[in-house]
Protein backbone atom coordinates (compact mmCIF):
# COMPACT_ATOMS: atom_id res chain seq x y z
CA UNK A 1 0.00 0.00 0.00
CA UNK A 2 2.68 2.59 0.73
CA UNK A 3 5.33 3.16 -1.40
CA UNK A 4 8.60 1.89 -0.37
CA UNK A 5 11.63 2.00 -2.89
CA UNK A 6 12.40 -1.70 -1.95
CA UNK A 7 10.83 -4.19 -4.53
CA UNK A 8 8.54 -6.55 -2.93
CA UNK A 9 9.11 -9.75 -0.70
CA UNK A 10 7.03 -12.61 -0.22
CA UNK A 11 7.47 -14.78 2.93
CA UNK A 12 8.11 -18.27 2.50
CA UNK A 13 4.56 -18.93 3.72
CA UNK A 14 2.77 -16.98 1.30
CA UNK A 15 5.11 -18.52 -1.60
CA UNK A 16 4.43 -22.29 -0.65
CA UNK A 17 0.56 -21.75 -0.28
CA UNK A 18 0.42 -19.82 -3.66
CA UNK A 19 2.03 -22.51 -5.34
CA UNK A 20 0.32 -25.46 -3.43
CA UNK A 21 -2.81 -24.20 -3.87
CA UNK A 22 -2.30 -23.54 -7.69
CA UNK A 23 -1.48 -26.80 -8.14
CA UNK A 24 -4.19 -27.85 -6.47
CA UNK A 25 -6.63 -25.94 -8.25
CA UNK A 26 -4.47 -27.46 -11.71
CA UNK A 27 -4.29 -31.24 -10.32
CA UNK A 28 -8.32 -30.77 -9.73
CA UNK A 29 -9.36 -29.18 -12.94
CA UNK A 30 -7.15 -31.29 -15.57
CA UNK A 31 -6.08 -34.67 -13.82
CA UNK A 32 -8.35 -35.85 -11.05
CA UNK A 33 -11.95 -37.10 -12.27
CA UNK A 34 -14.42 -34.88 -10.91
CA UNK A 35 -16.08 -36.04 -7.43
CA UNK A 36 -13.78 -39.04 -7.09
CA UNK A 37 -11.99 -39.82 -3.87
CA UNK A 38 -8.68 -38.40 -5.20
CA UNK A 39 -10.55 -34.84 -6.44
CA UNK A 40 -11.94 -34.79 -3.37
CA UNK A 41 -8.46 -35.29 -1.34
CA UNK A 42 -7.11 -32.52 -2.98
CA UNK A 43 -9.95 -30.51 -2.40
CA UNK A 44 -9.48 -31.24 1.41
CA UNK A 45 -5.66 -30.18 1.30
CA UNK A 46 -6.66 -27.21 -0.91
CA UNK A 47 -8.99 -26.19 2.22
CA UNK A 48 -6.18 -26.48 4.54
CA UNK A 49 -3.79 -24.70 2.41
CA UNK A 50 -6.18 -21.70 1.95
CA UNK A 51 -6.94 -22.02 5.81
CA UNK A 52 -3.20 -21.70 6.47
CA UNK A 53 -2.94 -18.74 4.16
CA UNK A 54 -6.19 -16.66 5.43
CA UNK A 55 -5.02 -17.37 9.17
CA UNK A 56 -1.21 -16.29 7.79
CA UNK A 57 -3.52 -13.21 6.82
CA UNK A 58 -3.77 -12.36 10.17
CA UNK A 59 -0.87 -13.28 12.05
CA UNK A 60 2.07 -12.98 9.73
CA UNK A 61 4.85 -10.42 8.06
CA UNK A 62 3.26 -6.78 7.23
CA UNK A 63 3.19 -7.77 3.79
CA UNK A 64 1.27 -10.96 4.05
CA UNK A 65 -1.57 -9.24 6.22
CA UNK A 66 -4.65 -8.64 5.21
CA UNK A 67 -3.96 -4.67 6.77
CA UNK A 68 -1.59 -4.60 3.62
CA UNK A 69 -4.06 -4.97 1.12
CA UNK A 70 -7.46 -3.99 1.92
CA UNK A 71 -10.70 -4.06 -0.86
CA UNK A 72 -10.83 -0.90 -1.92
CA UNK A 73 -12.84 -0.10 -4.96
CA UNK A 74 -11.71 3.49 -4.06
CA UNK A 75 -8.19 2.57 -4.38
CA UNK A 76 -8.42 0.24 -7.19
CA UNK A 77 -9.78 2.90 -8.96
CA UNK A 78 -6.94 5.39 -7.96
CA UNK A 79 -4.85 2.69 -9.05
CA UNK A 80 -6.46 2.66 -12.91
CA UNK A 81 -5.45 6.10 -13.14
CA UNK A 82 -2.20 5.67 -12.05
CA UNK A 83 -1.51 3.04 -14.99
CA UNK A 84 -3.98 5.17 -17.19
CA UNK A 85 -1.48 8.70 -16.39
CA UNK A 86 1.52 6.65 -16.71
CA UNK A 87 2.68 6.86 -13.03
CA UNK A 88 4.33 3.97 -11.53
CA UNK A 89 3.38 3.25 -8.35
CA UNK A 90 5.41 0.51 -5.78
CA UNK A 91 3.30 -1.16 -2.99
CA UNK A 92 4.25 -2.88 -0.20
CA UNK A 93 1.92 -6.15 -1.02
CA UNK A 94 -1.05 -6.44 -3.62
CA UNK A 95 -1.70 -2.92 -5.73
CA UNK A 96 -5.27 -2.00 -4.99
CA UNK A 97 -6.31 -3.67 -8.10
CA UNK A 98 -4.44 -7.32 -7.35
CA UNK A 99 -5.92 -6.70 -3.84
CA UNK A 100 -9.29 -7.08 -5.51
CA UNK A 101 -8.50 -10.06 -7.40
CA UNK A 102 -6.63 -11.91 -4.59
CA UNK A 103 -9.68 -11.66 -2.67
CA UNK A 104 -12.22 -12.49 -5.47
CA UNK A 105 -10.31 -15.55 -6.22
CA UNK A 106 -10.21 -16.63 -2.31
CA UNK A 107 -13.54 -16.11 -2.21
CA UNK A 108 -14.33 -18.03 -5.42
CA UNK A 109 -12.04 -20.85 -4.15
CA UNK A 110 -14.23 -21.27 -0.25
CA UNK A 111 -17.29 -21.20 -2.97
CA UNK A 112 -15.80 -24.25 -4.75
CA UNK A 113 -14.80 -25.44 -1.41
CA UNK A 114 -18.12 -25.12 0.71
CA UNK A 115 -19.86 -26.55 -2.20
CA UNK A 116 -17.65 -29.59 -2.64
CA UNK A 117 -17.38 -30.74 0.76
CA UNK A 118 -21.12 -30.60 1.19
CA UNK A 119 -21.54 -32.57 -1.59
CA UNK A 120 -18.67 -35.07 -0.62
CA UNK A 121 -19.64 -35.21 3.27
CA UNK A 122 -16.90 -37.03 5.57
CA UNK A 123 -13.30 -37.07 4.44
CA UNK A 124 -12.98 -40.14 2.28
CA UNK A 125 -11.90 -43.39 4.73
CA UNK A 126 -14.92 -42.12 7.32
CA UNK A 127 -17.74 -41.93 4.81
CA UNK A 128 -18.66 -45.60 2.82
CA UNK A 129 -19.46 -43.91 -0.55
CA UNK A 130 -15.48 -43.03 -1.19
CA UNK A 131 -13.60 -46.24 -0.93
CA UNK A 132 -11.85 -45.32 -3.99
CA UNK A 133 -14.88 -45.54 -6.85
CA UNK A 134 -16.21 -42.54 -8.57
CA UNK A 135 -18.94 -41.07 -7.36
CA UNK A 136 -20.08 -39.01 -10.05
CA UNK A 137 -21.86 -41.94 -11.32
CA UNK A 138 -25.08 -42.82 -9.54
CA UNK A 139 -26.60 -45.83 -8.26
CA UNK A 140 -29.26 -45.66 -9.95
CA UNK A 141 -30.21 -48.58 -11.90
CA UNK A 142 -28.68 -48.48 -15.45
CA UNK A 143 -29.73 -51.29 -18.09
CA UNK A 144 -27.10 -53.79 -18.47
CA UNK A 145 -26.50 -53.39 -22.17
CA UNK A 146 -26.01 -49.27 -21.73
CA UNK A 147 -23.09 -47.80 -22.83
CA UNK A 148 -20.07 -46.34 -21.10
CA UNK A 149 -21.61 -42.43 -22.35
CA UNK A 150 -25.30 -43.64 -21.52
CA UNK A 151 -24.53 -44.58 -18.53
CA UNK A 152 -22.36 -41.49 -17.53
CA UNK A 153 -25.41 -39.44 -19.02
CA UNK A 154 -27.74 -41.55 -16.37
CA UNK A 155 -25.40 -41.08 -13.75
CA UNK A 156 -25.74 -37.15 -14.60
CA UNK A 157 -29.57 -36.87 -14.91
CA UNK A 158 -29.78 -38.50 -11.49
CA UNK A 159 -27.07 -35.93 -10.01
CA UNK A 160 -29.26 -33.24 -11.83
CA UNK A 161 -32.71 -34.16 -10.00
CA UNK A 162 -30.96 -35.44 -6.85
CA UNK A 163 -29.15 -33.70 -3.97
CA UNK A 164 -26.04 -33.34 -5.76
CA UNK A 165 -28.00 -31.24 -8.10
CA UNK A 166 -27.53 -27.33 -7.00
CA UNK A 167 -24.57 -27.75 -4.86
CA UNK A 168 -23.04 -29.26 -8.44
CA UNK A 169 -24.56 -26.57 -10.50
CA UNK A 170 -22.46 -24.17 -7.80
CA UNK A 171 -19.53 -25.32 -7.60
CA UNK A 172 -18.91 -25.88 -11.39
CA UNK A 173 -19.98 -22.32 -12.03
CA UNK A 174 -17.62 -21.30 -9.57
CA UNK A 175 -14.85 -23.48 -10.95
CA UNK A 176 -15.94 -21.63 -14.36
CA UNK A 177 -15.52 -18.64 -12.63
CA UNK A 178 -12.19 -19.44 -10.97
CA UNK A 179 -10.75 -20.33 -14.23
CA UNK A 180 -11.78 -16.72 -15.94
CA UNK A 181 -10.18 -15.17 -13.00
CA UNK A 182 -6.90 -17.03 -12.96
CA UNK A 183 -6.52 -16.07 -16.79
CA UNK A 184 -7.19 -12.20 -15.29
CA UNK A 185 -4.71 -12.62 -12.51
CA UNK A 186 -2.16 -14.56 -15.09
CA UNK A 187 -3.00 -11.24 -17.42
CA UNK A 188 -2.81 -8.36 -14.64
CA UNK A 189 0.72 -10.54 -13.50
CA UNK A 190 1.90 -10.01 -16.94
CA UNK A 191 0.97 -6.34 -17.62
CA UNK A 192 1.80 -5.14 -14.14
CA UNK A 193 5.03 -6.88 -14.78
CA UNK A 194 5.53 -5.17 -18.35
CA UNK A 195 4.76 -1.78 -16.58
CA UNK A 196 7.52 -2.20 -13.74
CA UNK A 197 9.78 -3.36 -16.25
CA UNK A 198 10.65 -6.18 -13.58
CA UNK A 199 9.17 -9.82 -13.31
CA UNK A 200 6.86 -9.77 -10.52
CA UNK A 201 6.44 -14.14 -10.94
CA UNK A 202 10.14 -13.71 -9.29
CA UNK A 203 9.18 -12.63 -6.42
CA UNK A 204 7.29 -15.51 -5.63
CA UNK A 205 9.46 -18.22 -6.38
CA UNK A 206 12.13 -19.29 -3.81
CA UNK A 207 15.26 -17.01 -3.10
CA UNK A 208 13.56 -14.56 -5.40
CA UNK A 209 12.03 -10.79 -3.69
C1 LIG B 1 -10.51 -25.59 -7.32
C2 LIG B 1 -10.60 -26.90 -7.18
C3 LIG B 1 -11.69 -27.69 -7.81
C4 LIG B 1 -12.00 -27.83 -9.12
C5 LIG B 1 -11.30 -27.20 -10.32
C6 LIG B 1 -13.14 -28.72 -9.20
C7 LIG B 1 -13.78 -29.10 -10.36
C8 LIG B 1 -14.90 -29.89 -10.43
C9 LIG B 1 -15.68 -30.13 -11.60
C10 LIG B 1 -15.43 -29.51 -12.98
C11 LIG B 1 -16.68 -30.96 -11.27
C12 LIG B 1 -17.77 -31.51 -12.21
C13 LIG B 1 -18.96 -30.61 -12.15
C14 LIG B 1 -20.00 -31.16 -11.23
O1 LIG B 1 -20.31 -32.35 -11.30
O2 LIG B 1 -20.56 -30.40 -10.46
C15 LIG B 1 -16.55 -31.27 -9.86
C16 LIG B 1 -17.36 -32.13 -9.14
C17 LIG B 1 -17.19 -32.44 -7.81
N1 LIG B 1 -16.28 -31.87 -6.94
FE1 LIG B 1 -14.90 -30.51 -7.43
N2 LIG B 1 -13.49 -29.12 -7.94
C18 LIG B 1 -12.64 -28.50 -7.05
C19 LIG B 1 -12.65 -28.60 -5.67
C20 LIG B 1 -13.43 -29.48 -4.96
C21 LIG B 1 -13.42 -29.61 -3.53
C22 LIG B 1 -12.64 -28.69 -2.58
C23 LIG B 1 -14.26 -30.63 -3.20
C24 LIG B 1 -14.59 -31.21 -1.85
C25 LIG B 1 -13.75 -31.31 -0.87
C26 LIG B 1 -14.85 -31.11 -4.44
C27 LIG B 1 -15.75 -32.14 -4.56
C28 LIG B 1 -16.46 -32.44 -5.69
C29 LIG B 1 -17.51 -33.44 -5.77
C30 LIG B 1 -18.00 -34.32 -4.62
C31 LIG B 1 -17.97 -33.43 -7.10
C32 LIG B 1 -19.01 -34.37 -7.68
C33 LIG B 1 -20.29 -33.67 -7.97
C34 LIG B 1 -21.30 -34.62 -8.55
O3 LIG B 1 -21.17 -35.81 -8.34
O4 LIG B 1 -22.20 -34.11 -9.21
N3 LIG B 1 -14.31 -30.39 -5.49
N4 LIG B 1 -15.45 -30.60 -9.37
C1 LIG C 1 -4.28 -21.84 -10.44
C2 LIG C 1 -3.54 -20.78 -10.68
C3 LIG C 1 -3.34 -19.61 -9.75
C4 LIG C 1 -4.08 -19.17 -8.69
C5 LIG C 1 -5.36 -19.77 -8.12
C6 LIG C 1 -3.42 -18.00 -8.17
C7 LIG C 1 -3.85 -17.25 -7.09
C8 LIG C 1 -3.15 -16.22 -6.49
C9 LIG C 1 -3.46 -15.61 -5.24
C10 LIG C 1 -4.65 -16.00 -4.34
C11 LIG C 1 -2.53 -14.67 -4.98
C12 LIG C 1 -2.40 -13.84 -3.73
C13 LIG C 1 -1.25 -14.45 -2.95
C14 LIG C 1 -1.28 -14.23 -1.46
O1 LIG C 1 -1.34 -13.09 -1.00
O2 LIG C 1 -1.26 -15.24 -0.72
C15 LIG C 1 -1.62 -14.66 -6.09
C16 LIG C 1 -0.53 -13.83 -6.22
C17 LIG C 1 0.36 -13.88 -7.25
N1 LIG C 1 0.38 -14.80 -8.28
FE1 LIG C 1 -0.96 -16.24 -8.61
N2 LIG C 1 -2.30 -17.75 -8.92
C18 LIG C 1 -2.23 -18.71 -9.89
C19 LIG C 1 -1.26 -18.84 -10.85
C20 LIG C 1 -0.21 -17.98 -11.02
C21 LIG C 1 0.77 -18.07 -12.08
C22 LIG C 1 0.81 -19.15 -13.17
C23 LIG C 1 1.65 -17.06 -11.89
C24 LIG C 1 2.85 -16.74 -12.73
C25 LIG C 1 2.78 -15.86 -13.69
C26 LIG C 1 1.21 -16.31 -10.72
C27 LIG C 1 1.84 -15.21 -10.22
C28 LIG C 1 1.46 -14.52 -9.10
C29 LIG C 1 2.17 -13.37 -8.57
C30 LIG C 1 3.41 -12.72 -9.17
C31 LIG C 1 1.48 -12.96 -7.43
C32 LIG C 1 1.83 -11.75 -6.55
C33 LIG C 1 1.18 -10.58 -7.19
C34 LIG C 1 1.70 -9.30 -6.60
O3 LIG C 1 2.90 -9.03 -6.74
O4 LIG C 1 0.89 -8.57 -6.00
N3 LIG C 1 0.08 -16.90 -10.23
N4 LIG C 1 -2.02 -15.62 -6.99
Amino acid sequence: MIDTPTHRRWDPVVKLTHWAVALAVLANAVITEAGSANHVWVGYALAAILALRLLWGMIGPAEARFAAFPPSPGRAMAHIRDISAGRKTEHRSHNPLGALMVYAIWGTLLVIIATGVAMAGLPPGQGAEHKGAPTTISAAPIPAEAGEDEAREAGEREGEEGEEGPLGAVHEAAVNLLYALILLHIGGVVFESRRQKRNLALAMLPGGG
